[in-house]
């Protein structure tokens, strides 16, 4: 779909709340902006994209997705730049896993263009919720889910698309504790692990919980089958540090999230001159490695916090401190340089940025 041809009706609010938002205290997902992108599949195709006041959603009590779960989800982040402008880290991949996602839901795939300039007239009509201040920025919600008045258990006929977004502090500010989980499971192979699928957060919150209790704030995933291989950390992929080598569990099984930040992470380090291996990793490994103290840097991936540092890993009952976050090289000049990316501080060379 050529970019002139979205044509957006937008309906905007009266007067923004941005003077009822407190930006000096921002929790995660609390707040959000004067609008929202909608859109409606019906009768075969997309109706006409909008942008309205942000409001409550009205359901009929039958709507598919609650019933039977079709319903997926993406997280992405705009900045301000150091001259006004917006700037939002590669959301073209986020558009391309979108529709992954609605692939094996069995889900309305969106055309990029339209998903990527919905996104922009949004962000262009609430860019004044974008902050300046360091740490912060808008969080951007894009979801989909089913809306047939139907129960019964087939593919939804009727789906609804929002664009959400939230002004954001910053997420993680500690270094985590994690722990292995070889017991309950994230994914399994020819599940739906690889998809932005709503129910793969709601399975994880109750092994979560659990670790929680035992003072762990995330968990590892590892493999449904064996657990003996690592997997992601929490909402995140994870990557080490090991003797000089970055390592990540390779994406080749459906049971990982295909992370933009981890993509963007390695194909920097690679230019910075590590090597890289993406392979399977077995927990094994990672324990001997931490007994023999060669574990430089460990930490997550992931948009929310872009990087986060794990201070130790728990396994069968023990816990193994990670050395001290001031000298870890990878994780802390990594994290400076993507914050600096998507701040547009440094030379967009990749062309990751789109600016509105
Ligand atoms: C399960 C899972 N893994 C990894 C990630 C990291 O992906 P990204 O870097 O695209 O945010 C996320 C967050 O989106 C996630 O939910």
């Amino acid at each position: 779909m050529a970019t002139d041809t979205v044509n957006i009706k937008i309906t905007k609010v009266e007067e923004s709340r941005i003077n009822t938002v407190d930006f000096n205290n921002l929790p995660f997902g609390k707040f959000f902006s004067d609008h929202m992108f909608e859109m409606d599949f019906a009768d075969g195709k997309w109706q006409t994209p909008t942008i309205v006041p942000f409001a409550n959603l009205s359901l009929h009590p039958a709507t598919s997705a609650i019933h039977y779960g079709q319903s997926i989800f993406e997280g992405l982040k705009a900045q301000k730049g150091e001259n006004g402008e917006v700037l939002i880290f590669r959301p073209d991949m986020n558009a391309k896993r979108f529709n992954q996602s609605a692939l094996r839901m069995s889900m309305e795939p969106i055309p990029e263009e339209l998903f990527l300039e919905g996104l922009k007239a949004l962000l262009d009509l609430d860019r004044d919720w974008v902050s300046a201040k360091e740490g912060q920025s808008l969080y951007i919600r894009p979801f989909m889910f089913a809306t047939d008045d139907y129960v019964g258990i087939r593919p939804s006929e009727k789906y609804k698309f929002v664009i959400i977004t939230s002004p954001v502090g910053a997420y993680y500010s500690e270094p985590v504790p994690v722990k292995i989980e070889t017991y309950y499971t994230r994914a399994a192979q020819g599940g739906v692990g690889k998809a932005k699928a709503a129910g793969n957060y709601a399975a994880s919150l109750y092994p979560a919980k659990l670790a929680a209790e035992e003072g762990y704030r995330q968990l590892i995933w590892t493999d449904a089958k064996t657990h003996e291989y690592i997997e992601e950390a929490g909402t995140m992929n994870v990557v080490f540090v090991i003797n000089d080598t970055v390592i990540t569990p390779s994406e080749e099984n459906d049971t990982i999230l295909q992370g933009i930040t981890k993509k963007s992470v390695l194909q920097i380090a690679r230019e910075w001159g590590y090597t890289v291996e993406e392979r399977k990793i077995t927990v094994a490994e990672i324990i001997e490695a931490l007994k023999a103290g060669t574990v430089q840097d460990a930490f997550g991936a992931g948009t929310a916090a872009t990087i986060a540092h794990i201070s130790l890993i728990g396994f069968e009952g023990v816990n193994y401190d990670l050395p001290p976050v001031e000298t870890r090289v990878l994780s802390n000049r990594i994290k400076n340089h993507i914050t600096d990316y998507k701040k547009g501080r440094v030379e967009d060379k990749y062309n990751w940025l789109m600016r509105v």
